[in-house]
């Protein structure tokens, strides 16, 4: 453990941000109790909001925090008519930008249904969406891809004529997605649900583009790299199909930028909606956590959202720092933060209104801070 704890800069941002992220400090101040914390909390404010009244998007301080953070826990950007001058949203600097800034290549994404965990399709015994069923990780490529700022416009005399994206596909950005998704297979080690083996499913669009063929050569020469752990193949429009159908199937799925945003918002349906969907911005030196579900303004002050994404994504940081300096003790807390929340969903005593309960957002956060405080430590 580091001697003055680990730097961890929260990142609340704009709607239900500062909501979650708060009982993230719940929950974290409940695993820290009877010793000294092993993380210090800084919290730095910006966002659209933020830049609707101070006109940027944060401070300098913020960004610098962020910069030398051990670890980053974001909670949601966003907000309706807080647009930079150049037409993008305001408040991207902190999670595009920092993407982008901190070189974080892989978007970990796990997917995995708790007990007691309800969704929206079909409850009943005969359905394919059982906890024992879904257990996945989607990565996806987090710094280029459509994403690429390589976009513009062609304007005449004030008019636009031609508006541009490019999709760039790098052998350095597709190599090093894939080898992480191949080591993280490696790691769970449990294999998909449906027969236990360990597997890699490259999706892509390779029948038709060619950063896509591209993407899956070099899936298969890193491939050949670990002989253990199935090849697995599919086009993104089969995929999301299968993926609802057959979700046993799958271990880890890799894919491109901007089909792997699509491919997770899908997936999170699985695991009971973007309320319980967590991910990680990873790279080779920095991390930032986030809970997907993005600002929700129609919800923002209302006590309602469901914080328990915010509850998994702290998890992962934990998990994160404790492999990063080999500290087992970080890896204690996550397993006893994860226990909490896995009996809170079993006993169904935090459903917040999209679990068709009546719990609030700190309700949540107060019943998994009590559900830490009574498991042996
Ligand atoms: C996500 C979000 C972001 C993205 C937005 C907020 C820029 O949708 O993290 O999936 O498109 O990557
Ligand atoms: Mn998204």
């Amino acid at each position: 453990m580091r001697e003055a704890g680990y730097n961890v800069v929260l990142l609340p941002g704009d709607g239900i941000g500062p909501e979650v992220v708060g009982e993230g400090r719940k929950v974290l101040a409940a695993l820290a109790e009877g010793g000294p914390a092993p993380w210090r909390l800084e919290e730095h404010p910006g966002g659209g909001q933020y830049y609707l009244k101070h006109g940027k998007e944060w401070e300098p301080e913020g960004e610098a925090a962020a910069r030398r953070a051990d670890a980053i826990l974001l909670g949601a950007i966003g907000w309706p008519g807080a647009t930079l001058p150049n037409g993008d949203n305001a408040g991207g600097a902190l999670v595009l930008g920092l993407r982008q800034a901190l070189d974080l290549y892989a978007n970990v994404r796990p997917c995995r249904l708790y007990p007691g965990v309800r969704h929206r399709i079909s409850d009943g015994y005969q359905s394919v969406w059982q906890p024992k069923n879904v257990d996945l990780v989607i990565i996806r490529e987090n710094t280029e891809g459509l994403y690429t700022p390589t976009r513009g416009r062609l304007r005449r005399a004030d008019e636009t004529e031609v508006a541009i994206d490019t999709r760039v596909i790098t052998r350095k950005g597709a190599e090093r997605v894939v080898r992480y998704a191949f080591e993280l297979s490696q790691r769970r080690g449990r294999g998909a649900p449906e027969d236990h083996r360990s597997r890699v499913t490259c999706v892509d669009k390779s029948n038709v583009l060619e950063g896509c063929r591209f993407f899956r050569e070099t899936y298969d020469r890193v491939a050949s790299e670990y002989k253990a752990i199935d090849r697995d193949y599919a086009y993104v429009d089969a995929f999301t199909q299968w993926l609802v159908r057959q979700p046993e199937h799958y271990d880890v799925v890799v894919s491109t930028n901007m089909m792997g945003d699509i491919i997770t918002d899908l997936a999170s349906v699985l695991q009971g909606g973007m309320g319980f969907a967590a991910g990680g911005n990873i790279g080779d030196e920095h991390a930032m956590f986030e809970p997907v579900h993005g600002s929700a303004p129609k919800y923002a002050g209302q006590n309602r959202v469901n914080p328990f994404a915010t509850f998994f994504a702290l998890e992962m940081l934990l998990r994160w720092l404790s492999d990063r300096h080999g500290d087992r003790g970080l890896a204690r807390q996550a397993d006893r933060l994860e226990s909490a929340v896995a009996r809170v969903l079993a006993a169904g005593t935090a459903r917040t209104y999209d679990q068709g309960g009546t719990a609030t957002t700190t309700d949540a956060g107060d019943r998994v801070a009590e559900a830490i405080r009574g498991a042996p430590a």
